[in-house]
């Protein structure tokens, strides 16, 4: 799927975050691609951006999706299996792969405009998440936290010739932070608004909130929520063989089941305070069969009901308890499709307005991904991509590796 040129968005300047002076190359464009897959493991997104000016504008925008076979062997590699490191090692040298097709056709769009691959400045490579353990155990440097996302950016700076932006996480994770939601800056420069509080919603395997103040005066605060997709498509998968739930059609043939969703809201991941950030490690289908497992006679489709419902009411939670004074929540991410999910977070949110990042000239598939090529910017421009009240680190860092063309 190739979508064209979205209209320009104007950048607001981060207080945390000094944009690189974007001025600096006058009559020069600052094009950057940006690749990111996610935990709901459905493929890669790709956008190649142009940054020129006080503006940022999606030239072009490709996927790819996963095949089966290789979705299920990044969900294997999720856990602790036989062989992991070599299969961990083929499973990065393959999305690259796929990094490389999607960069291969948003070239091709590039060319019909008349862009060559030598005006792009880099890529950023998100890479496939299959371990994050964020949290420090001891104060010794053994005993840090960690965060793996699979690729092989040296393999894609090969297959493509382009400088690659990759392992963003990581420098977060070693000054102390969780690593993530490393979104939030990119959110602020986009969807900030000079007079209201916005609250922005991404809804991928994982749901994160990013709470961006007035004016960009206060902290911008972001954290992830809890489950979004992933554990809907695991049951929708398992009961239907469809990869997803499209448009929350199936739970809305359910009911709720009030038992197993308070079951479901008890663990104690979604009342614990920010920072903090989530993945498969704990979310998983382990934890979810665990959970059902005294539910085993209920209609699937009122497990798939209450499972959305899980995902709507711990994301209204954190948009209640720490961006209730927004007045508009912008959901990005593939579960802004989900036409029920997206009618529970508006029931659940009346004093604002629950709409898709499409109104903001963002598609929801596009803003994960724009914000990878943003952060490849703030890289080589050797500016900090983080913010430290966000993760928890112990100051702004300079994110991720650089593999040359
Ligand atoms: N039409 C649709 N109806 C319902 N859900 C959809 C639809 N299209 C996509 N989705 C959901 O969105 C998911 C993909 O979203 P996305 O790519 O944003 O998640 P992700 O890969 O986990 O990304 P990230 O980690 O960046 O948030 C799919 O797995 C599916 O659950
Ligand atoms: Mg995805």
């Amino acid at each position: 799927m190739i979508t064209r040129i979205g209209p320009p968005i104007f950048l607001n300047p981060s207080k945390d975050v000094a944009l690189p002076a974007m001025r600096q190359n006058q009559g020069m464009r600052d094009y950057y691609i940006g690749l990111m897959s996610g935990t709901s493991l459905d493929g890669a997104d790709g956008v190649l951006v142009d940054f020129s000016g006080d503006t940022m504008q999606v030239l072009g925008a490709a996927s790819e999706p996963f095949t089966q076979d290789f979705r299920a062997g990044l969900l294997a590699l999720n856990t602790a299996g036989h062989d992991e490191l070599h299969r961990a090692a083929q499973a990065g040298n393959a999305l690259a792969g796929v990094y490389a097709r999607v960069v291969g056709r948003l070239l091709e769009d590039a060319a019909a405009q008349g862009l060559t691959a030598g005006q792009i400045r880099a890529i950023g490579a998100h890479g496939q998440t299959v371990r994050h353990q964020p949290q420090r155990i001891s104060p010794q440097a053994d005993g840090a936290g960690y965060t793996i996302q699979l690729n092989n950016p040296a393999l894609l700076a090969e297959l493509t010739g382009l400088d690659v932006v990759a392992d963003f996480r990581s420098r977060d994770v070693a000054a102390g932070g969780q690593g993530a939601p490393l979104v939030p800056a990119f959110h602020q420069s986009v969807f900030g608004s000079a007079d209201a509080m916005v609250s922005v919603l991404n809804l991928g395997g994982i749901a994160n909130l990013s709470v961006l103040p007035a004016g960009g005066q206060g902290e911008v605060l972001g954290f992830d929520c809890g489950p979004g997709n992933a554990l809907m498509d695991a049951w929708c998968h398992q009961h239907t063989g469809q990869a997803f739930d499209a448009g929350g059609r199936w739970a809305a043939s359910g009911k709720l089941l009030p038992v197993l969703l308070a079951s479901l809201l008890d663990e104690p991941y979604l009342s614990a305070p920010p920072p903090k950030s989530t993945g498969r490690d704990l979310f998983s289908v382990q934890w979810l069969a665990a959970r059902l497992a005294p539910f085993a006679g209920e209609r699937p489709e009122d497990i798939q009901y209450t499972l959305t419902e899980l995902t709507a009411r711990a994301c209204i939670s954190c948009v209640s308890s720490y961006g209730k004074d927004s007045k508009e929540l912008l959901v990005c991410g593939g579960g802004a499709f989900n036409l029920h999910l997206m009618q529970r977070l508006q029931a659940g949110l009346p004093s604002m307005r629950v709409s898709s990042s499409q109104a903001h000239g963002l598609p929801p598939l596009q803003v994960e991904a724009a914000a990878f090529a943003w952060l490849a910017r703030q890289t080589i421009n050797r500016k900090p991509g983080n913010l430290a009240t966000v993760t928890g680190a112990a100051g702004a860092r300079i994110l991720g590796a650089v593999y040359p063309a």
